[in-house]
């Protein structure tokens, strides 16, 4: 004969069920998920801040020595600013002294820094000139840390309207330029085992577009040569 339980004994019963299933989840979720994620993370971030300031200071550019070609306008102008604000000794290379000299106020003006920049006139299109700039800027002090070869010249026109003269002129003076002076420099970085070079490039050098094929050719140049 079917004995029927009292409803009252059931409900106790299923609470419990309940109240054993959250116990067990909660644990499964803290000692097999949570435990596992949070260690790591706390001795990772442990790790972080305590070496943090090393970290930071073995990276820090100041007191580096920079070049910066085509420092007068442009890029290599807004590269000046961001080198000179982090500390760097800048060194200013373009062909318009008058025009680094503006830039060298506006950095000294801007952001005082115990570090002045400095100018140097160079011309990356008088190739037989470049070993003694390059010599000239090493002897600023002593050695360069990071050489920007941004220094360049653009070229819009038809290739049958265009003069070789043109053509050899961007070529010189986007990738030959850029090539002499690394050359010139290079020697003394590796000698140091220290330094590093750095080709502002345009994707152009990549995809050629219409009208710019004299400045996508220097600029293919330009990059397959620095960055091999
Ligand atoms: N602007 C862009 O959209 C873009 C995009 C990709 C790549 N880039 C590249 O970025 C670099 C800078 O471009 P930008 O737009 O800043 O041009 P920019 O304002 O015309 O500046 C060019 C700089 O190069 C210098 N320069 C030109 N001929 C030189 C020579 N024979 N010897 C030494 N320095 C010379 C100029 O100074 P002086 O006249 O005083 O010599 C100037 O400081 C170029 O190499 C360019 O190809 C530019």
């Amino acid at each position: 004969m079917l004995k029927e339980e009292p409803a009252g004994e059931e409900i106790p019963n299923l609470f419990q069920a309940i109240y054993s299933a959250m116990i067990h989840w909660s644990r499964l979720l803290v000692g097999g998920i949570a435990l596992p994620l949070v260690f790591p993370w706390l001795v990772y971030n442990l790790y972080r801040s305590h070496f943090k300031n090393k970290i930071f200071r073995n990276r820090s550019l100041e007191d580096k020595v920079v070049l910066i070609t085509g420092a007068s306008s442009g890029l290599g102008e807004a590269l000046a600013h961001a080198f000179h604000k982090a500390g760097t000794k800048v060194i200013l290379a373009a062909r318009r002294k008058d025009a680094l000299e503006k830039v060298k106020n506006d950095l000294i003006t801007k952001y005082p820094s115990k570090n002045t920049p400095v100018v140097l006139t160079l011309d990356l299109h008088d190739l037989k000139r470049i070993p003694q700039k390059a010599r000239e800027a090493l002897d600023m002090y002593g050695h360069i840390d990071i050489l920007v070869n941004n220094g360049g010249i653009s070229y819009r026109g038809e290739i049958a309207d265009t003069d070789l003269e043109v053509d050899l002129r961007v070529m010189v003076t986007n990738y030959f330029g850029p090539v002499a002076l690394t050359k010139a420099i290079l020697p003394s970085m590796l000698e140091r085992n220290s330094g590093c070079i750095i080709a502002i490039s345009s994707v152009q050098g990549k995809i050629a577009i219409p009208f710019r094929s004299a400045y996508s050719a220097s600029n293919m140049q330009h990059k397959h040569f620095l960055i091999p």
